[in-house]
């Protein structure tokens, strides 16, 4: 590991001025390109696919092996693949060249690296827990308006309304608290701003309670029922809520009232 006490890279400056002033580091921990908030912590969880998220040798494949094979297997072999779900991430987030932009559980930066190429002007942030995930990121990162964060996706440490659109792709059926990284995202994007998520979707025939007392314990891989997300982002007080369905995952997208 590489670890510097020389004045950050700009865009992590311009990252660290969207924190909360209470949570801003009084030195920034720069660990091999990405700024670390977690050192010792990991907030990942203890069920064996949490812990994968964690290896190199994943995040070496991961963009190009991993993600394309497990979207296949969730979505089907007529479900979207990667260049459609790109596509779709960037149709959700609507975005303008300066939007400052969050991906939330970004892994090695897959799709954090095209909404950096998508908003010239603006910021982008990958924010991830998994230190071999943020190192592939930073080492394929071409953009001068990218930053990346290690940090936990359930104590976000922006302020209120920081960011103009927030992905979370392929990770909230991982994250342990999935609810309260809704309550961070809602709470860390801007009035107006998109929020474009994509995660599991029980489609039956077990109810998703029995599905998940299954699939989750075995895996640690969550099981959301089909209206769970869209109701808690309105619970949250987004609209323009729009969901659609590809096999066993569902693509949600919303807007923050303005
Ligand atoms: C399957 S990857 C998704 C990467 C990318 N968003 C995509 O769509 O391919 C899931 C990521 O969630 C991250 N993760 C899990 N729990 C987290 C947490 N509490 N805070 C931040 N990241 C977390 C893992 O480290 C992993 O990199």
């Amino acid at each position: 590991m590489r670890s510097t006490t020389a004045p950050p890279p700009p865009a992590i400056e311009q990252t660290l001025a969207l924190f909360e002033p209470a949570r801003r580091p009084a030195v920034a921990h720069v660990e091999d390109g990405y700024l670390d908030l977690l050192g010792e912590e990991d907030p990942t969880g203890a069920h064996p696919g949490q812990r994968l998220m964690l290896s190199s040798a994943l995040a070496l494949i991961y963009e190009r092996l991993w993600r394309p094979l497990g979207g296949r297997l969730l979505m089907g072999a007529t479900g979207p693949g990667m260049r459609e779900e790109h596509r779709m991430a960037l149709n959700m987030l609507e975005l303008s060249p300066s939007d400052r932009v969050l991906d939330v559980a970004c892994g090695p930066g897959n799709f954090t690296r095209d909404f950096a190429r998508a908003t010239g002007g603006g910021l982008v942030v990958g924010l991830d827990a998994s230190k071999t995930m943020l190192s592939v990121a930073v080492r394929e990162s071409e953009s001068a308006n990218l930053a990346y964060v290690r940090g936990d996706a359930c104590a976000l440490p922006f302020r209120d309304g920081a960011f103009d659109a927030i992905c979370c792709f392929a990770a909230l059926y991982l994250i342990r608290e999935p609810m309260r990284a809704l309550d961070e995202i809602a709470r860390v994007l801007a009035p107006g701003g998109r929020v474009a998520l994509l995660s599991s979707c029980n489609r039956g025939p077990l109810p998703t309670g029995a599905t998940n007392a299954v699939v989750r314990s075995l895996s640690g891989v969550r099981i959301f029922a089909r209206d769970e997300l869209t109701r808690a982002l309105r619970d949250r007080g987004l609209t323009g809520i729009e969901q659609r369905v590809a096999g066993l995952a569902q693509f949600v997208s919303a807007r923050k009232r303005a």
